[in-house]
């Protein structure tokens, strides 16, 4: 690790990174959210400093101290996500979406507290929030900036980790995707995971790893990676 940031290979570039999860208000005390704590965007955004670069970090929701040296931008919901890095990613060189965005919102949120009627239960009308993610690509102008993915997966006997890694990569369009495996009671908010990098069929579909570490030893992986892949765009 110290070798690796003593050579500054970041230095002169931007790195944009989303961390956490995001919240989708029903009325204004609750929300639909998920458990993401934040940290593998915290140990991206710190390993990115070390490393030269200059880095912005868009968090929702996260419990953890600002990194030293990182421009934070504290937002919500998947919209406020989706215009944050929208807003990071136009100048930026590397793009690392870790953060998890709710899938779904309340068709409506209201505006006062929902109150319980009788014994009756509540059905929630939810729409598909904005996929931050393909839309970083789909609106991507420079063609030297490199867009990285994060996805938890459970692998089944009828989907392998390697399938389910490539169909999602195929369906972001990113230049890479770095999967979670999340079988067998791996929990969140952990300091250690477990990662394998998927690269897309511009770099020769490889995929990388696995390789099993803290945060902050993974997060120097996935960087190594943006590197190579800078290379070869
Ligand atoms: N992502 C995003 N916007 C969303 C959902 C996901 O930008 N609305 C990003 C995540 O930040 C992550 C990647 O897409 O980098 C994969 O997230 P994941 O939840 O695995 O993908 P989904 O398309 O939501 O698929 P699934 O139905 O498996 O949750
Ligand atoms: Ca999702």
């Amino acid at each position: 690790l110290a070798v690796r940031a003593a050579r500054r290979d970041l230095a002169g570039l931007r790195v944009a990174v989303s961390a956490g999860g995001t919240r989708e208000h029903l009325d204004p005390v609750r929300f639909l959210g998920n458990a993401s704590s934040g940290r593998m965007g915290w140990s991206l955004a710190r390993a990115a400093v070390l490393r030269g670069a200059e880095v912005r970090l868009v968090a929702a929701n996260v419990d953890l101290p600002p990194p030293p040296g990182i421009d934070l931008d504290r937002i919500g919901s998947t919209g406020d996500l989706a215009q944050a890095m929208t807003r990071a990613a136009k100048d930026a060189d590397i793009v690392i979406m870790a953060a998890a965005p709710a899938d779904f919102r309340p068709a409506e949120a209201s505006q006062t507290k929902i109150k319980k009627s009788g014994d009756d239960g509540l059905r929630l009308e939810l729409r598909q929030t904005t996929d931050v993610l393909a839309g970083l690509v789909r609106d991507r102008t420079d063609p030297d900036q490199v867009i990285i993915g994060f996805a938890a997966e459970t692998p089944t006997e009828t989907a392998t980790l390697a399938e389910l890694g490539a169909a999602k990569l195929a369906r972001k369009g990113c230049d890479a995707l770095v999967i979670n495996d999340v079988s067998g009671g791996k929990v969140f908010g952990s300091s250690t995971s477990e990662i394998s990098v998927f690269t897309s069929d511009q770099y020769g579909g490889g995929r990388h790893g696995p390789w099993a570490g803290t945060k902050d030893t993974l997060a120097h992986r996935v960087l190594d990676i943006a590197v190579e892949l800078r290379t070869r765009r």
